[in-house]
């Protein structure tokens, strides 16, 4: 409650002029020691307001605040989507919807219990995430589904391609990088339906501007657009961007399954050919080449003259890259 109430505020300000905190009191209903009070929590949010005595306050950096219509008219309203100021999580909500069952897009400015793989916290900023789920129906039985993280990060690496961003790179089992660094992640859980049917919550995570204090909170090496792209990004331009994508790639894959993307995959591949080591859930270990992906995705890797198919496991570089 107390964040959204400082979102709320957060809108009305922008870094062009000063709005004063009579002014901020009146439109919220609140005194204006409250709206003193908000604002001083926003710098734990990573977002810097100017406060000038007699004159008011203002942003030191606009946000770009994501707008449900702006997207909807660049996708020819192709989508449905909502924008949720603050969220628990947008996977976690949307699997609390399983009665929606057409494409569906939920964006929330801020996450206060964001989940990424393998049980770790996921990370972001106002205004400087992407943070969204897509609910996605497919007419098949979820056995079929492997090799779905992987498209959808080839959907996201095209996307990024079509904005100006440099050297996108994959990552399996989906993370897109930048130079070995990560750029997004993607988080998908599946809800088995009746007669074969499935549904995936498809859940994306991308770094747009990270202030230094998330950064530095996230345990290995991140990179951000802000980084990448001159000039401010346009996150609504760049989330409708990725719906796109994501459509045209998720139709691929319910026709064809994986396979008709293999190719594409393998050559965004950051750690295609190199050593790496293979951390298995379990706790193994497997050091080996990376020789390419099977037809639905598995990892190929070649170690002591044998070729392992791995189905699940995080891979990181023989040599650090910091
Ligand atoms: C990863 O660990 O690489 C996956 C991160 C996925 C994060 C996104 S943010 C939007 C959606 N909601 C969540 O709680 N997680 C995903």
């Amino acid at each position: 409650m107390a964040t959204e109430r400082l979102l709320s505020l957060l809108r009305l300000l922008s870094p062009q002029q000063f709005v004063s905190g009579t002014d901020l009191a009146a439109r919220l209903g609140l005194s204006r020691a409250s709206i003193h009070l908000i604002l001083q929590s926003a710098e734990s949010l990573g977002i810097n307001i100017e406060r000038v005595p007699g004159r008011g306050y203002r942003l030191q950096q606009a946000i770009s605040w994501l707008d449900a219509a702006v997207m909807q008219a660049a996708l020819d309203g192709a989508w449905q989507i909502e924008i949720q100021p603050v969220i628990d999580s947008t996977n976690a909500e949307l699997l609390r919807r399983p009665s929606l069952t057409h494409p569906f897009c939920l964006a929330a400015e801020l996450q206060t219990a964001g989940r990424g793989r393998r049980g770790r916290p996921w990370s972001g900023a106002v205004g400087g995430s992407l943070l969204f789920s897509v609910a996605w129906p497919f007419a098949m039985d979820v056995s079929r589904l492997s090799g779905l993280s992987l498209v959808v990060g080839l959907a996201l690496a095209e996307a990024l391609d079509s904005c100006g961003v440099p050297r996108v790179q994959l990552k399996w089992p989906n993370d897109v990088m930048v130079d070995f660094r990560k750029l997004a992640g993607v988080l998908i859980e599946v809800q088995a339906e009746v007669n074969s049917h499935c549904r995936a919550i498809i859940g994306i995570g991308l770094n747009v501007q990270l202030p230094a204090a998330v950064r530095d909170d996230i345990d290995q090496a991140v990179v951000d657009l802000a980084q990448l792209l001159p000039g401010s990004i346009d996150r609504n331009q760049l989330l409708a961007a990725i719906l796109r994508a994501l459509a045209v790639r998720l139709g691929q894959f319910a026709r064809e399954g994986f396979a008709a993307c293999r190719a594409e995959w393998e050559l965004r591949h950051a750690y295609h050919g190199q050593l790496v080591n293979l951390h298995s859930p379990d706790g193994r270990l497997v050091e080996g080449r990376v020789a390419g992906l099977g037809d639905n995705g598995q990892l190929l890797l070649e170690s002591a003259g044998t070729r392992h198919a791995i189905h699940v496991g995080e891979l990181s570089l023989r040599r650090a890259v910091r």
